[in-house]
């Protein structure tokens, strides 16, 4: 059963879901702005247009006739996806799910409002003007971030008055698209902050991996680790939740949704309708199939009878420090002395500082601290080098 599948961003999420179609016996297209990105790689055939021009999308599909299509990224010009699931294509997880999550106001109104999910208090505004009466409204200290824009792009948070108008301007600054729009959310002080990766399939129940925790820096992940432990109670309430929010959206496929826990409240976040950064963790054997085994199963309507934690385990990002054109890296040998530690390089042709260029690995027992795995995985991150 070789289906046809075009991938919509192709970066490392990308390269380890065409891993694991192919592996799955698929033919996979791999598209993105820039040639030789990491899903390429590995792809049977590859495509490099901007994937916001509609016109651009549309040959690329009438050109492929894919019977799935896999977006991996937020910025894709998604209204067209409704236009390809009439013709008869599975867009993933569903052409709702994709347009929901694109924007923070259609995501946080179907959570908040229609399914009556807890969420931090918000307000829009599309002024400097109207960001002030909203943050009268939420109260400070509050987080503005911008409707379109993701890795933390545009995001800053409000303590006194005086910080209101550079907040809108940098809000400004880090939106994708013209039309400038923010959400003005209530600061959650949360003790910890966790990833439920989420699937949901054809034809079989919704299931749930273990809890996630990871810690943000500069908006995006730093280190992540699973399980990540908490309250009984409070993990069946998000699992509630992310049941809940998935049906709403349709489809099949993993997500990757996550929520704030304080030691009184969970708080539904966002979600991703596909793997998620922080489920990188999962490369770590940490389960019986990683979360892009899981997706590659549900969107091809394949099984998946349960899903078994069989380790803890967690990931660390390796960051580069410079812009390059030739990237390398350096330390892997020392990297990999460290015991049950993997790596994974993405092989991203370009640098710049910041930029994540692949992720370490470590895992260890059932009775192991998750502590210690998640310090260990840092160390094998810190001996990693990007050079060049
Ligand atoms: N209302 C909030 N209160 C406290 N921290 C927040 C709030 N919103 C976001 N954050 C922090 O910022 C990070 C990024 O925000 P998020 O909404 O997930 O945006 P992105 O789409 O960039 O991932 C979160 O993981 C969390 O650490
Ligand atoms: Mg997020």
């Amino acid at each position: 059963m070789e289906k046809r599948i075009v991938l919509l961003g192709s970066g490392e999420l990308g390269k380890e879901f065409v891993i694991a179609c192919k592996r799955l016996g698929q033919y996979v297209v791999a598209v993105d702005s820039y040639a030789n990105a990491p899903a390429m790689q590995v792809a049977d055939a590859y495509e490099v247009i901007n994937m916001l021009d509609g016109l651009a999308l549309d040959v690329v599909i009438a050109k492929h006739r894919p019977d799935i299509i896999v977006p991996e990224i937020e910025a894709i010009r998604t209204e067209r996806f409704y236009h390809y699931e009439q013709q008869g294509i599975q867009v993933v997880p569903s052409a709702k799910a994709a347009n929901f999550t694109m924007n923070r106001k259609a995501i946080r109104d179907l959570a908040a409002i229609d399914l009556n999910l807890k969420t931090a208090e918000y307000r829009y505004a599309t002024s400097e003007a109207s960001l002030r009466a909203a943050v009268a409204e939420v109260g400070m200290p509050c987080v503005v971030k911008p409707l379109m824009s993701s890795s933390g792009k545009g995001q800053s948070v409000i303590k006194s008055q005086n910080d209101i108008s550079k907040s809108w301007q940098y809000a400004v600054e880090g939106s994708r698209g013209d039309l400038v729009e923010v959400i003005v959310e209530a600061f959650i002080d949360f003790d910890y902050e966790i990833t439920l990766l989420t699937v949901t399939q054809q034809n079989g129940p919704t299931l749930f991996c273990a809890p996630i925790g990871h810690r943000q820096e500069r908006g995006d992940y730093q280190e992540s680790w699973q399980p990540m432990p908490m309250l009984e109670q409070q993990l069946r309430e998000a699992e509630q939740m992310a049941a809940k929010v998935t049906e709403a959206l349709g489809g099949a496929g993993l997500f990757g949704v996550e929520f704030f826990i304080s030691k009184t409240a969970v708080y539904f976040s966002e979600l991703s309708p596909r793997p998620h950064d922080t489920g990188m963790v999962t490369l770590a054997g940490t389960q019986n199939l990683n979360e892009f085994e899981l997706h590659a199963r549900a969107v091809l309507g394949l099984p998946i009878n349960e899903i078994q934690l069989l380790k803890k385990g967690a990931s660390a990002v390796i960051l580069a420090a410079a812009d390059s054109n030739s990237p390398r890296f350096e330390g892997i040998d020392a990297a990999l002395s460290v015991p049950n530690s993997d790596i994974r390089l993405f092989g991203k042709p370009t640098s710049r500082p910041y930029r994540r260029m692949g992720v370490a690995l470590v895992y260890g027992d059932l009775d192991k601290e998750i502590e210690y795995i998640t310090s260990q995985a840092k160390r094998v991150a810190a001996r990693v080098s990007v050079v060049g």
